[in-house]
Formats: structure tokens, sequence, C-alpha cells
């Protein structure tokens, strides 16, 4: 089964051959990072077929692009929820609550660090510092940081996934 419809290969095409054009034909693998960012912005994810199609693409060994898929928590390895939060628990975040955020998100949508909620609304990922360190705690909502998080902050967040 193809990895993308005609329309998103064209797409692919297109964005990854303007990046291309930015490196040197023998250092085509350092586009992978980049490579990897068309494919979720087309599908929302990254699936082993995509992994694949890039290493082909960049003239890479296949363990190379998976192993750089996995490492970077930015990458979905699976069909995320509509809604996205990636909780930092790293020092200054721990230090300041991150460890409530994830219990209760976890509780509200019945899902544990790593999963997407029964109804498909809601993925929940711990990750490591998102360079946000002065206003941790912090999450990224979707993609769009969500800084200094208190309890009333998370629970209009909460009550906004759940109104959506
Ligand atoms: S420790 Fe959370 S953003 Fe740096």
């Amino acid at each position: 089964m193809a990895v993308f419809t005609p329309e998103e290969q064209s797409r692919f095409e297109e964005e990854l051959g303007l990046v291309l054009a930015r490196f040197p034909e023998d250092q085509k693998g350092a586009a992978l990072l980049e490579a990897f960012h068309i494919v979720q912005d087309i599908l929302g994810w990254v699936p082993d077929k995509a992994v694949e199609l890039v290493a082909r693409e960049l003239g890479l060994p296949l363990v190379r692009a998976y192993e750089v898929r996995s490492f970077y928590t930015m990458f979905h390895l699976e069909k995320p929820g509509g809604h996205v939060l990636e909780v930092c628990t790293n020092v200054s975040c721990a230090c300041r609550g991150a460890q409530e955020i994830v219990d209760r998100v976890c509780e509200r949508f019945g899902l544990a660090p790593g999963e997407t909620s029964a109804d498909g609304r809601v993925t929940l990922k711990t990750v490591e510092c998102l360079g946000s360190c002065g206003t941790a705690p912090m999450l990224a909502h979707n993609g769009e940081y969500v800084e200094e998080v208190d309890e009333a902050a998370l629970e209009n967040l909460i009550k906004e996934i759940e109104g959506d």
C-alpha cells in the first residue's frame, strides 16, 4: 500500500525537492529531519512505510532512518489524537509540577503517557526539555507552547479539549 495519495505524493516530492536543493548531492542524508517533518505535516504521523520511502529518497541505510525517527519525540510513531499534549518532564518542569499535569491529564482522559484516549480525542506524551525552562512547567498543545501551567490554566485547557 502506498504511503501517500497521488496528491500527497506530489506535495511530498515538491516540498522535499525544495529542501534538497539546499544540500550538496552527496549530503542529502542531512535532510532527514526535514523530510520527516514534511511527512508528518502531510499525514499527521510518520509511519514505517514513510521511513522506508524517506531512506530510499535520501540514500540512507534504513536503520539510520528508523533510529532518528524513534529518537526524536516530536515524530509520532502512531496516528495521534486530535489534541496532542506533550508535557515536558525534564528537571525544571519536574521541579515545578510536571507530574501533577501528567497525572491530571491521565485521570481526565483515561489514558497513560504514550497513549491516545479511546475516543481518539487526546494523545499524551511525556517529553524531554522543550527549551522553555524559564516558564516551567510547560507543555505543547498541538505544537503550541502553553507556559507556566498552573491548576487554572490546565483546567481551562482540559475543558477546551473536552468541549471540542
Ligand atoms: S525543563 Fe521543561 S522546558 Fe526545559
